[in-house]
């Protein structure tokens, strides 16, 4: 009998080569056919292992849902972007690789992150998601979040609608 060990925890420098291979990975599988191909191949090589050590080694907060010596997903967050909108916190992007959805671990890796920006005063969150993407906007409403804006966003010759769903204290 072997054990997996699985955990959530904060991402290191490190930990930027398994990071980018998830992002390459959830990124590409959940916005195919949403995104135009061009825009989305642009947006995945721009996050390579030299984005996320960047990113970590400025502060990013990256907690990642390790599965044995996996990076099963990951989520990114801080302080709320959208200054109209009054939610003190932002989860930026929650992404797991396609074998480790649908089993509870994204509910996991979202309370771990709103966990980690309460313990720094940020009580309130907001995370948006496209609205054509229904797992996720589906995922956040069974989570309890509220839709309470909605903005867009152009990828080349394609504007798509987002939804802000929040959180409050
Ligand atoms: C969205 C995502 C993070 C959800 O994580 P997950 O592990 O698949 O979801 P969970 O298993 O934790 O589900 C939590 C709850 O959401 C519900 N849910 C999840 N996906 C759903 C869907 N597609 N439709 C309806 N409900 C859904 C579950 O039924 C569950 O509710 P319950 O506990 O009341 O039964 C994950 O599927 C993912 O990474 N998707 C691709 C990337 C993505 O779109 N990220 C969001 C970008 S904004």
């Amino acid at each position: 009998m072997s054990t997996v060990l699985i955990e959530i925890r904060r991402a290191k420098p490190s930990d930027a080569t398994l990071i980018a291979a998830a992002h390459d990975e959830a990124w590409r599988t959940s916005y195919r056919g949403i995104i135009p191909g061009p825009e989305l191949e642009k947006l995945v090589s721009r996050r390579g292992p030299a984005w996320w050590d960047g990113a970590l080694r400025k502060g990013s907060r990256v907690s990642l849902f390790v599965f044995g010596d996996t990076v099963a997903g990951y989520g990114n967050f801080g302080r709320n972007r959208a200054r109209s909108l009054p939610y003190d916190g932002e989860i930026y992007e929650l992404y797991l690789r396609p074998e480790f959805q649908g089993l509870g671990f994204g509910r996991r890796l979202f309370q771990a992150a709103r966990r980690d920006l309460a313990q720094t005063g940020m009580k309130s969150l907001v995370v948006w998601a496209l609205s054509d993407n229904e797992p996720a906007t589906e995922f956040y409403r069974a989570l309890g979040g509220r839709p309470v804006a909605r903005s867009s966003e152009t990828f080349g010759n394609k504007t798509l609608d987002k939804i802000a769903f929040a959180w409050p204290a």
